[in-house]
């Protein structure tokens, strides 16, 4: 019998070289019997399979598959691992068999992890520290389920590249510092503050925003786990929300501050479905369902429905605003109200077909402020941007556009995760990673907003301008 001992618990490359070996060595599964570094000692217990026969090939599937499955918190998981790679070494087709019992618990297996790298993306909230040499650092603590961190890192990785932070689980803690990632040993709660500023501002944004007419609480449940909400400042505030949520109704009832579109009561029937996994999320209709669903950020809460974006998924060019306005969060479509508009008329004159485009926002619920009868639009914070980056990026993904025309700064945060000014960007094309070009222009409601009748004139020629290159761009 071969002892292999695992001195890294969760590490890919540790276990692919050991299996490596042992493949190449001709050890069958049932001669081998793996242990966890705290069980043993070193790596090949007493000695090394001699390595014989050449490289095996293994479908590129299966590895991916065992790069998240091995990071599964089970005993029995590098073994059956290797048992399903040895089989797939020799029987071709192993891993279409689905009715076969170690095929069907690495599928079961990789779904649970897959569930619990999609909740770690969700659920940190990051903690300020302070500043240092321009930077911010934050910081957060998380207890996945399994040992993911690995594998969630560069999710935070992108969408926090401008920020310095730490993510302490109690397996592992990543370190995003001057631009570089590293990996270290785990943590405990105590190494990450309680609370901050941005904390306490979240928690009283997410007590002002709090619509108790629209609670669902099952719903919220089965989006927000209660395992999660020690982590969560808006957590906190549930409790006491749902406690006066009927007092507040009823004071609601009485001011009528909005009215609620008859037309989209479905929506307050939603049922969380953003926890859908990313290949579940395999065509537009399905990304739009999944962010009527959306509870990730608190504007879910006041917006009549979530507005996500609409056009061919064969559309050359993108066009991203900011998010759904009065008319837009009425209608569930995007650019249907002034802004839209003054956008369908200015693509006309550009010779830009609106049929042909895909027309989204950066954010895709209306956050607004009541002031009577009416709602007042209000800009999204950088913070708001970058949650709902989640859903940009997954209608990127499907379109695949080959130019994305921003329309204002929080588009342009939107695609690209920083913040610049239109006017440093504008003018020129920018390249995304994976090549995709994008021009920068101003948001149509400017236009709108400009009091002086020859500078409106002028600006509006300028952004037909930009719609029109950026057609020749694309064409
Ligand atoms: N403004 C936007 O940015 N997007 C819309 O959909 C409508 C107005």
């Amino acid at each position: 019998m071969k002892e292999v001992v695992l001195e890294r618990p969760g590490d890919f490359a540790e276990w692919r070289g050991v299996a490596r070996a042992l493949l190449a060595g001709g050890v069958a599964p049932e001669d081998v019997s793996w242990r966890g570094a705290e069980e043993g000692a070193s790596l090949f217990g007493d000695e090394a399979p001699a390595a014989s026969a050449g490289a095996v090939t293994l479908p590129r599937e299966l590895l991916a598959m065992a790069d998240r499955v091995i990071c599964h918190r089970g005993a029995e998981v590098p073994a059956r691992l290797y048992r399903l790679v040895w089989r797939a070494a020799r029987e071709r087709q192993l891993l279409a068999r689905t009715t076969d019992a170690d095929v069907d618990w690495l599928r079961k297996t990789d779904k649970m992890i897959r569930r619990d790298i999609h909740k770690m993306h969700a659920f940190v909230r990051f903690r300020r520290l302070g500043e240092g040499e321009g930077r911010e650092r934050f910081a957060a603590w998380f207890e996945p389920d399994h040992r993911i961190l690995r594998l969630t890192a560069p999710f935070f990785q992108r969408r926090f590249y401008g920020m310095d932070w730490a993510i302490v689980t109690p397996d592992a803690r990543a370190i995003w510092q001057d631009e570089v990632l590293t990996l270290g040993p785990g943590g405990t709660r105590g190494e990450v503050p309680d609370s901050d500023v941005v904390e306490d501002q979240w928690r009283t944004y997410y007590g002002a925003i709090f619509n108790p007419a629209r609670v669902k609480i099952d719903a919220m449940r089965a989006e927000m786990p209660k395992k999660y909400w020690h982590n969560l400042p808006e957590a906190q505030e549930i409790a006491p929300l749902l406690a006066g949520a009927g007092a507040r109704v009823e004071r609601m009832r009485e001011a009528a501050v909005s009215a609620a579109n008859p037309r989209t009561e479905k929506w307050r029937t939603r049922v969380a479905d953003d926890l859908l996994l990313d290949d579940e999320l395999t065509s537009l209709d399905a990304v739009a369902r999944a962010v009527g669903g959306c509870t990730r950020c608190p504007l879910h809460c006041n917006a009549t429905q979530a507005v996500a974006g609409e056009g061919p998924v064969a559309a050359r060019i993108m066009v991203v605003g900011e998010q759904p306005g009065d008319q837009e969060d009425l209608q569930g479509r995007p650019f249907v109200g002034p802004a839209g508009q003054v956008l369908n008329e200015a693509m006309g004159e550009a010779g830009l077909d609106r049929r042909r485009m895909f027309l989204t926002n950066a954010v895709k619920h209306f956050k607004f402020e009541p002031r009577g009868k009416r709602r007042l639009h209000q800009n999204p914070t950088s913070g708001e941007i970058d949650m709902c980056r989640w859903w940009l990026d997954k209608e990127r993904a499907l379109v695949q556009p080959e130019l994305i025309v921003t329309l204002g700064a929080s588009a342009l945060r939107g695609v690209t995760g920083k913040s610049a000014s239109i006017k440093s960007m504008r003018g020129q094309v920018h390249e995304l990673a994976g090549g995709t070009k994008l021009v920068a222009t101003i948001h149509p409601s400017f236009l709108l907003r400009l009091p002086d009748r020859d500078r409106a004139a002028e600006e509006r020629a300028a952004f037909v301008a930009d719609l029109a290159w950026a057609r020749s761009l694309a064409a």
